[in-house]
């Protein structure tokens, strides 16, 4: 059994590898790259790494301070992302996408800034493995939601009025606490079947800064599935 779960885990792994590799492809020298988070993120920031020390001259923006250790230990330039007035690329993972390109994100907590690097970005790239592909979003994965610590109690009931079960997410007892110094709820809205207006209905509550779902953000998906790649446009 033990055998079978690692096997099934090594899989997963070599196809984001093989997302990643496919999406660092489309990097040309000299351009602004925004850097995701997560697991499969982190693949393609060592491919990008080995395009810095290979000469190209990239510029980058992360969208989380993990990311920004990462990419700094791989010597990829860092800038500010009020000193461009948009990205090229950006490379980023899901939790989970459907087949209108449509994401939730947020499983590492950093959906506030990868939201706005993808709103800044003109070609936005989501790679994943191919587990992240579902026929109904939120069923396995719930909503990540981040709200202002001081209104979470306020923001957990709008929630319940919208029909969803929140939780605070937890981190060693204790609040998780985002990079911009806010909470996560981790939300439970059965299965998302309309994803625009539960977008508009979140956008409204007062104390959301940002939530997870991502619509009309992503231009090309890259999906790693066994030993090849498939794009979604
Ligand atoms: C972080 C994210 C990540 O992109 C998402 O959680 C996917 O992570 P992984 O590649 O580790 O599965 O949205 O906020």
């Amino acid at each position: 059994m033990k055998l079978v779960k690692k096997k099934a885990s090594e899989a997963i792994e070599k196809e984001k590898q093989l997302a990643a590799l496919a999406a660092v492809s489309y990097i040309q020298n000299g351009q602004v790259i925004g850097l995701g988070s997560g697991s499969t993120a982190n693949y393609a920031i060592r491919e990008i790494g080995k395009l810095v020390q290979n000469g190209f001259q990239l510029k980058a923006i992360p969208t989380s301070k993990k990311t920004q250790l990462l990419a700094e230990s791989f010597h990829i330039p860092i800038i500010d992302s009020n000193s461009i007035d948009h990205i090229d690329i950006t490379i980023d993972g899901a939790d989970e996408f459907n087949d209108d390109m449509v994401l939730i994100k947020g499983g590492g907590g950093a959906l506030f800034r990868e939201k706005i690097v993808a709103s800044m970005t003109r070609k936005q790239i989501i790679i994943a493995d191919s587990s992240k592909l579902v026929r109904h979003l939120g069923l396995e994965f719930k909503l990540p939601i981040e709200v202002i610590p001081f209104a979470s109690n306020y923001v957990m009931n709008r929630l319940h009025i919208l029909g969803g079960t929140s939780i605070i997410r937890q981190k060693g007892g204790k609040a998780f606490v985002t990079d911009l110094g806010n909470w996560i709820l981790d939300v439970d809205l059965g299965h998302i079947r309309d994803p625009l207006s539960l977008s508009r209905s979140l956008d409204e509550i007062v104390g959301v800064v940002c939530h997870g779902l991502f619509i009309d953000l992503a231009d090309i998906i890259i999906m790693g599935k066994g030993e090849t790649t498939e794009a979604f446009l």
